[in-house]
C-alpha cells in the first residue's frame, strides 16, 4: 500500500469506513486511546481469539482455560509488586510541553542508530554483490563496529540505570546521547520521575484505603490465584498451562497509534507452570510454538523477530518479545516471559495459603516455576489489518483496495450474490444461504453491479464470493471468485461446502501447527 507513514491513516480510515473499528463514544467527540470494535472488527477478533483459544487449549491436552474477574482483592496487587513497580520513567520537555516514556526516548534513539548499521551493511552487500559476507562485514567495517559498539554502550548504561531505578542516570543518558524533542527539537527536560499505570477505583460505598480497588493491569494474575484451584480440581499434572483471554487496562500516559496502545486492552494469556530448573527449556520450547502460530497466519515471515529484554520486568528471569513489524516499524507484539516462581510465592506469602505442587515424579513439594506467552488481542488484531489491506494496480488499469486476511480469520467467508434482483435469484441465492450459514458466516448482497459487489468483498476481506446466475436455475452451478487471485470458475452448488471448508476452515491453521 502506500508509504509506510501513509499507512497507518489508512488502516484506521478503513477500519472506520468498513465498520472494523471506530473511535469510542464519537458523538462526544470521542476519548483519547479508547476504541469500539464494530460489526467486521468484533468478528474478526473472535476469530483471533477462536485460533489462539484453541491452538493453547483444544491442541494442548494439559492447557485448560478459565474466565477470572477483573476486579481482584486489593492484595493481589501489592504481591505481585504491581503496586510498588509498575511504573514507567517519564520525562517531559519543558519547551513542549510533552511527556515522554524515558526508555522509549533511548530505545528509538538505539534503533536510529542500528538502521545506520544497517544501511551500511545494505551498501556492502550491493558492492560485493554474491561475494558478500554479511556476518564477516558486521565483524569488520569501522562503521558497522563503531555503531554496534554505541549500541552496546547505551544498552548497558540504560540496564544498569533501569535496573537500580537510578532516575538520576537515566536523565544524564538522555542528554549525554543528545536526545531532542521530536515536537520541539529542544534538549530542555525535565528530572525523570515514576508514574504508577494501575487504574484505582472504590468497592461499594465506603471510601478510604481499606476499599480501594483497581482495574486488572494484567490477567495473569487471575490464572495465579486459581493455581491450585485449577490443579486440584482439573488433577492437573505438572508441567501444565491454564489461558485466559479477558480484559486488562493501563494508565498509558502516551497512548497513540490507534489500537497499538490503548488504556482499555485486551490480553490473551498463557501461564505453563513448569518443575524449577526446567524453565529454560520450556521458555525455548514456547519461544518457537509462539512464532510458529504467527507463521501459520501467513502474515510474512520477514514480518516478525525476537527481541530480547534490556530491562527484565520485576519478576522475570528471562523475557523476550515478538515483534511484528507495523506501520510505526518493529514494535512489540507478545511477550514471552520466563517469570520463575515469583509470583506464586508472593500470594503465598500475602495470602498466607500454600500453593504448592506435590510431584510424584520426584517425591517433592515445590513452588511451580511459570513461563508467560502474553499477547495483546488488539495489537494483534492491528497486525493483520495493516498486513493485509493493500492496493492493488489491475491489468484494465483499475485499482482494487483489497484486505487479503487469512481467509480462517475473516469476518465473512462467502458472500452470495444473485446477478440481478429478478426471475427467481434472490431466492435462489438465499437457498444457498441458508445451506452454508450453519457452518460458515454469510453475507447477501444484490446491489450494485457485480463489479462493484466484488470490489466491496474485496475491502472488508470475504476470500469468497458466490454468484449466482440464470444458469444455476437450470443445472444448479454456481460462480465461484476468489478474492486473491480474482479466479472465477464455475462449480455445482454442492461443492461449496468443501471448497469453502478447504480455504477457511481454523482446523487447517490448526493442523500447520503440528508440522
Ligand atoms: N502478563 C504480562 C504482561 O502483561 P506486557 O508485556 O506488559 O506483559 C503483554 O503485556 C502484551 O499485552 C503486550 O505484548 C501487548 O501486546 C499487550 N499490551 C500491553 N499494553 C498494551 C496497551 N496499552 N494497549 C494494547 N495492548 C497492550
Amino acid at each position: 500500500m502506500e508509504q509506510k507513514d501513509d499507512l497507518l491513516k489508512e488502516v484506521i480510515s478503513h477500519a472506520k469506513e468498513y465498520g472494523f473499528v471506530f473511535p469510542s463514544s464519537e458523538i462526544y467527540d470521542g476519548l483519547s486511546a479508547t476504541y469500539d470494535y464494530g460489526q467486521l472488527g468484533s468478528e474478526l477478533k473472535n476469530n483471533i481469539k477462536s485460533y489462539w483459544w484453541k491452538s493453547m487449549v483444544q491442541m494442548h491436552e494439559n492447557i485448560v482455560g478459565i474466565d477470572a474477574a477483573i476486579f481482584m482483592h486489593p492484595s493481589t496487587w501489592k504481591a505481585s509488586g504491581h503496586v510498588d513497580a509498575f511504573n514507567d520513567p517519564l520525562i517531559d520537555n519543558k519547551d513542549s510541553k510533552k511527556r515522554y516514556r524515558a526508555d522509549v526516548l533511548i530505545e528509538e534513539h538505539i534503533e536510529k542508530i542500528r538502521q545506520k548499521a544497517n544501511k551500511e551493511v545494505e551498501k556492502g552487500r550491493k558492492k560485493f554483490g554474491d561475494s558478500f559476507d554479511e556476518e564477516q562485514f558486521r565483524a569488520t567495517n569501522p562503521n558497522v563496529l563503531r555503531n554496534t559498539n554505541k549500541i552496546a554502550d547505551i544498552e548497558e548504561r540504560m540496564r544498569q540505570s533501569l535496573g537500580a531505578n537510578d532516575l538520576v542516570a537515566v536523565k544524564q543518558l538522555i542528554e549525554d546521547l543528545e536526545i531532542a524533542c521530536p515536537i520541539s527539537g529542544s534538549k530542555n527536560w525535565t528530572d525523570v520521575r515514576q508514574f504508577n499505570l494501575m487504574f484505582s477505583t472504590e468497592l461499594g460505598s465506603v471510601a478510604g484505603d481499606a476499599s480501594t480497588i483497581y482495574l486488572r493491569p494484567e490477567t495473569a494474575q487471575g490464572i495465579f490465584v486459581n493455581f491450585l484451584n485449577v490443579q486440584k480440581s482439573g488433577r492437573m499434572k505438572v508441567p501444565f498451562g491454564i489461558a485466559q483471554i479477558g480484559k486488562a487496562f493501563r494508565n498509558e500516559i502516551i497512548a497513540r497509534q490507534f489500537i497499538f496502545r490503548m488504556r482499555e486492552f485486551e490480553q490473551m494469556e498463557m501461564q505453563f507452570f513448569v518443575r524449577p530448573g526446567e524453565e529454560m527449556k520450556w521458555y525455548d520450547y514456547w519461544k518457537d510454538h509462539r512464532l510458529k502460530w504467527h507463521s501459520s497466519l501467513g502474515l510474512g515471515q520477514e514480518n516478525y523477530r525476537f527481541h530480547d529484554h534490556i530491562k527484565l520486568a520485576h519478576y522475570a528471569n528471562a523475557a523476550c518479545d515478538i515483534e511484528f513489524n507495523f506501520p510505526m516499524g518493529f514494535k512489540e507484539l507478545e511477550g514471552i516471559h520466563s517469570r520463575t516462581d515469583f509470583d506464586l510465592k508472593q500470594h503465598e506469602a500475602l495470602s498466607g495459603r500454600k500453593l504448592q505442587y506435590f510431584d510424584p515424579e520426584i517425591n517433592q513439594n515445590y513452588v511451580p516455576y511459570v513461563i508467560e506467552t502474553s499477547i495483546g488481542l488488539d495489537r494483534m488484531f492491528l497486525a493483520i489489518m495493516s498486513s493485509s489491506l493493500k492496493k492493488e494496480q489491475l491489468e484494465d488499469g483499475s485499482e482494487r483496495v483489497v484486505l487479503n486476511l487469512p481467509p480462517a480469520l475473516s469476518p465473512y467467508k462467502v458472500a452470495v450474490m444473485p446477478l440481478t434482483k429478478k426471475d427467481g435469484l434472490p431466492e435462489k441465492a438465499r437457498e444457498i444461504i441458508n445451506e452454508l450459514k450453519f457452518d460458515f458466516t454469510c453475507q447477501y448482497d444484490e446491489k450494485d453491479s457485480i463489479g462493484k459487489r466484488y470490489r466491496r468483498q474485496d475491502a472488508i476481506g470475504t476470500p469468497f464470493s458466490v454468484t449466482v446466475d440464470h444458469q444455476t436455475l437450470e443445472d444448479g452451478s454456481v460462480t465461484v471468485r476468489d478474492r486473491d487471485t480474482m479466479e472465477q470458475k464455475r462449480v455445482s452448488i454442492e461443492e461449496l461446502h468443501q471448497i469453502l471448508r478447504k480455504r477457511t476452515d481454523i482446523g487447517q491453521l490448526l493442523k500447520s501447527l503440528q508440522k
